[in-house]
């Protein structure tokens, strides 16, 4: 796994981008991710907890995955043919790869961090609930997510901005119903590939910002796509 490339600056006042999220609305869910979180507060309760946060994290890798592998799809297929290929032709899917690469970096740190705090802290890991249950989920999320880019990009790219504003607030209000993770230091050996933040408060903040910079990059793909925003 590559080291999580910092898109955000090593010094940003993480206290100050969460309070930002708390004051920024979240972006409303489609019938697809409303059934999604139905699932998950039915399975891991209604209230936020590290377990749910994994499975979100296995989850929000497969949009990226999609993204990547389709691009190189296109992309050999324009390659694959009789005549030349002009650069600016391809731009747009060497930048999806590259996006799609990082990304999913990004989001398999968040999920092996909180996996590896779980079991420092000695959360049980009941079978249904953290094999079976984000496996159906992703099953079902990854066939869907392939099924949108392919048809039309722009649902994809949509589904995925709404998805990442979600994340980004459901950690930033995480931190905020945990005032005692100010003063918890954290420790883990994936902070090989990510970060290292010094607390727990602080690395929830930070991964909560990275959540909103993929939300930002899926809107930018989004208004490329059909020069029109989306809020
Ligand atoms: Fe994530
Ligand atoms: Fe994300």
């Amino acid at each position: 796994m590559a080291r999580h490339l910092a898109e955000v600056s090593e010094k940003v006042d993480l206290k100050r981008e969460q309070k930002k999220t708390l004051q920024t609305p979240v972006m409303r869910a489609n019938p697809i991710l409303k059934m999604m979180y139905l699932a998950m507060d039915l399975v891991y309760g209604r209230g936020r907890s590290l377990m749910k946060f994994k499975s979100i994290e296995i989850l929000a890798r497969y949009p990226y995955e999609a993204w990547e592998n389709s691009s190189y799809h296109r992309l050999t297929r324009k390659y694959a043919r009789a005549g030349y290929t002009r650069k600016e032709s391809s731009d747009d899917l060497i930048r999806l790869i590259e996006l799609g690469r990082k990304s999913q970096d990004n989001e398999q740190s968040h999920m092996v961090i909180i996996e590896d705090i779980m079991r420092q802290k000695g959360v049980k890991q009941g079978w249904f609930r953290t094999f079976f249950i984000p496996r159906f989920l992703a099953f079902g999320y990854l066939g869907l997510t392939r099924l949108m880019y392919g048809l039309n990009p722009k649902w994809s790219f949509s589904m995925n901005a709404k998805f990442e504003s979600h994340a980004e607030h459901e950690y930033m209000k995480m931190v905020k119903e945990h005032p005692e993770w100010e003063n918890e230091p954290v420790e883990t050996e994936y902070f090989q590939y990510y970060p290292k933040q010094p607390n727990m408060a602080e690395l929830f903040r930070r991964v909560g910002l990275d959540e909103r910079v993929h939300m930002e990059e899926s809107l930018k793909e989004y208004t490329r796509l059909t020069g029109k925003t989306l809020s």
